[in-house]
């Protein structure tokens, strides 16, 4: 039961593989979750709202404008009722409409009122799924850290070979687990720390000087330690990103108020370095704004911020159990890291290459290697979320042995 006590929103759109969606309802009950689906108009085509009745035992809702759905569960509160909203299959047309935005049916309202996480499972013809639109609203969704299972390579429906095959129930499943984490409490009465985002430094009242850190890294790592059972305080940088649930959030805007509030969080059996921390601040932060008649040219004297992972890792009887930082570069990614994890007296250090090529930053993917004193692991490109699980899955194993 993997996934007992779990709550799926499963929506499901038009296209020949939506008779899928009536073994994945069925997979998804025996492996624990409850299940209440939404069907679009042109879902309804392919499979009736009583075939997916029947094998949720649940209610299935089809109208934006129903008086008799809106009364029992407004469209608001059926996203914010779910762990996850799971798309299956996802049209071309939905994933487009999602991409922009669009509240136009029940399906599409849901998914914009959520900050719950999202998994799509296209399906659709190949020359649909290859057609640079849909290229593009994909890569827009997975920028938003929605999750993308398949299409897979395959005979389609049409007649024709190629990507664009809905993945099998089973896969969808285990992809649908592993967001979902197992609901472990393999963390519970674990204490993390974890930094996300930039950090601003000012330059005078309305100038400041900033970097392109999304935060959606180290929010996804927050929210997975969280799943595990962990109290966990996330300290963050401006970042646009919703709170994730069951998190304790602070927010600051500079390295050095960074700092302040990781120290006012010890003590941590974990800490997480995951912010891009600006490594200088304006010596003079000008008290007015800087006028561009003043003399020329303008030069700025920078100081250094104190280096906020060294620091806790120095933190003596304070210091973390386990200690992990993030070494953004752009060439050298791993020559550098060994040398960060020495010279930061961290324990862990999540390496990445963020170089322009890469797309990683501000993107929904992350293509890292875990750096410890025993060696280099390279893990496959993920999407941020599922870099945060597999983290949060190592930060609960080395803490075992330590229990008690
Ligand atoms: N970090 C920090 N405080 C700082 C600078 C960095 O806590 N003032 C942390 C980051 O959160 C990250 C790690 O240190 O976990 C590495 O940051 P990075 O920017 O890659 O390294 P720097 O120390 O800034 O070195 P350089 O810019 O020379 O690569």
């Amino acid at each position: 039961m993997s996934l007992a006590g779990k709550r799926v929103l499963l929506i499901v759109s038009g296209g020949i593989a939506a008779y899928k969606s009536l073994e994945l309802v069925r997979l998804l009950r025996k492996a624990g979750a409850g299940v209440t689906c939404v069907l679009t108009r042109a879902g309804a085509e392919f499979v009736t709202a009583l075939s997916l009745q029947a094998l949720s035992e649940n209610r299935v809702y089809a109208d934006l404008f129903s008086l008799t759905d809106e009364s029992e569960m407004g469209h608001i509160q059926l996203s914010r009722s779910a762990d996850l909203l799971a798309v299956v299959p996802a049209s071309a047309d939905l994933i487009q409409r999602m991409a922009t935005g669009a509240a136009s049916d029940l399906a599409s309202t849901v998914l914009l009122a959520t900050d719950t996480p999202v998994l799509i499972a296209p399906a659709m013809n190949m020359r649909m799924w290859l057609h640079p639109a849909t290229v593009a609203n994909v890569a827009t969704l997975r920028g938003r850290g929605v999750a993308v299972v398949g299409p897979e390579d395959g005979d389609m429906a049409c007649g024709e070979f190629g990507p664009g095959r809905l993945s099998e129930p089973p896969a969808i499943v285990a992809a649908i687990e592993a967001l979902l984490g197992s609901g472990s409490t393999e963390l519970a009465g674990r204490h993390a720390l974890v930094t996300s985002g930039p950090t601003y430094e000012p330059i005078d009242p309305v100038r400041y000087i900033a970097n392109r850190s999304s935060g959606r890294q180290g929010h996804a790592i927050a929210e997975a330690l969280a799943r595990r059972g962990a109290r966990v305080t996330l300290v963050s940088g401006p970042v646009v990103l919703p709170d994730p649930p069951g998190v304790s959030v602070q927010k600051i805007e500079t390295a050095e108020a960074m700092l302040a509030a990781c120290r006012a969080a010890l003590p941590v059996d974990v800490a997480v370095f995951a912010a891009a921390v600006a490594d200088w601040r304006v010596e003079n932060v000008s008290a007015e704004k800087i006028k561009k008649t003043g003399p020329a040219p303008l030069s700025l004297a920078l100081v250094q911020n104190s280096d906020i992972l060294a620091t806790i890792a120095g933190a003596g009887e304070n210091r973390p159990r386990l200690v992990i930082g993030f070494a953004a570069e752009t060439s050298n990614v791993t020559g550098y890291a060994r040398e960060k994890l020495a010279g930061k007296g961290c324990d862990w250090i999540v390496a990445n290459n963020v170089s322009a090529a890469s797309g990683v930053f501000g993107g929904g993917e992350n293509e890292v290697s875990l750096v410890t004193p025993e060696g280099v692991e390279a893990w496959p490109r993920l999407s941020k979320r599922e870099v945060g699980e597999r983290l949060a899955a190592r930060i609960a194993d080395a803490l075992r042995p330590l229990r008690g």
